[in-house]
């Protein structure tokens, strides 16, 4: 296809179309007899992509970062483009929130008085969904993780119980053939298949693209997102259950507060939420098993342990509770905990 066609097709310019060229963008092929450019499918689906993050915003320096990869599928690029649309979202949704809040607040036409509070607060969320990234390479992870669970004899072995964990999840949740669950941070998909394997129709989210296609590969009838814990690529009350199992340590406290948000957001009425994952009952806790672990000399637990963001249950619990949950909650050994919570109103 030539340059005009494109443009045509996908309501544009050819002047645009040859500037992301310049940029490094696309790399049409050049007829060698006159060197007319010519457009593939692959082009086109890579160059409306550009066209719709350019059109909500993200500049062209960004979307290089995104599109680093240059032999995605359709699928590929249509994930990238939802996962963005979704951020973005999510965004205009915190400005409205905040906008509301300050409507209310405005009594008989006077400034309010937190103005600037609540405009910092809207600064602060959207630093923290933005500055979210990935620091222990999930997509390098991804090709050897299912092996990496089964591996034993370390001074520290933050997969014990993994099993028995993931179970746990399944049994407390109440699921009926034909039900939604999404998993987040589905990883290779080992939590996702169990529900799969009741007739529960799963959407796996995950951060990591090469996770996802394991994921795939693996069990081809999940439905895989690409999406983040604080921006899920999922319309507002449109599953049962959100289950999701060692992901959610990646955020630090208070964004997991901000993912459980998320997590509402998109719950149907009297839905579940399910979490397993490496956690704490209390701050006194994590300090108790952390002193245990210097007192036996164990100091790679304890980088470990600081090298992530293991969550303190009982902030977790507060938050379900006061969001109208009723939540069941313990421990399953020292680092490791379970959270249930269904929606009672
Ligand atoms: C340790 S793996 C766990 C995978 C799987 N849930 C399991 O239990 O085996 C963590 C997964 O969470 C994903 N993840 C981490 N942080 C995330 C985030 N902020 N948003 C979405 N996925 C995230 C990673 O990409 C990775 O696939």
């Amino acid at each position: 296809m030539q340059i005009k066609e494109v443009a045509n097709r996908l309501n544009t310019t050819t002047r645009t179309i040859r500037f992301y060229e310049e940029k490094g963008l696309i790399f049409p092929r050049k007829d060698t007899e006159n060197d007319y450019r010519l457009f593939t499918e692959e082009d086109l689906i890579r160059l409306s992509t550009i066209l719709a993050l350019r059109e909500i915003g993200i500049p062209v320096t960004e979307i290089k970062g995104i599109l680093e990869k240059t032999d995605m599928n359709v699928k590929q690029y249509l994930d990238i483009q939802r996962s963005a649309l979704y951020e973005k979202w999510m965004e205009m949704r915190d400005m409205i929130e905040t906008i509301d809040v300050m409507v209310e607040k405005t009594t008989d036409g006077e400034f309010p008085k937190d103005f600037y509070t609540l405009a910092q607060h809207l600064k602060n969320l959207k630093t923290i969904r933005k500055k979210w990234e990935d620091r222990w390479n999930f997509d390098e992870q991804a090709s050897y993780y299912d092996e990496s669970l089964k591996k034993s004899g370390f001074s520290f072995n933050v997969h014990e119980g993994y099993d028995q964990a993931l179970m746990q999840v399944v049994e407390h949740t109440k699921l009926q053939p034909g039900d939604i669950c999404l998993d987040v941070g589905i990883g290779t998909g080992n939590l996702g298949v169990k529900f799969l394997d009741k007739g529960i129709h799963v959407i796996g989210v995950d951060q990591s693209e090469k996770m996802l296609e394991m994921c795939k590969e693996k069990h081809k009838q999940i439905e895989t997102r690409k999406g983040h814990f604080l921006a899920l690529p999922i319309l507002d009350q449109s599953v049962e259950a959100v289950v999701t199992s060692y992901a959610l340590h990646h955020l630090p406290d208070d964004e997991k507060l901000l993912a459980l948000k998320e997590m509402v957001r998109v719950l149907k009425p009297n839905g579940q939420i399910c979490i397993a994952d490496l956690m704490f009952r209390d701050r006194e806790h994590r300090e108790a098993v952390i002193s245990n672990y210097r007192n036996e000399g164990n100091h790679i637990a304890i980088d470990v342990i600081e090298d992530e963001y293991y969550a303190d249950r009982s902030l977790l619990v507060d938050w379900l509770t006061n969001h109208g949950f009723h939540v069941e909650s313990r421990q399953l050994n020292p680092i490791l905990g379970l959270i249930y919570a269904e929606l009672t109103s």
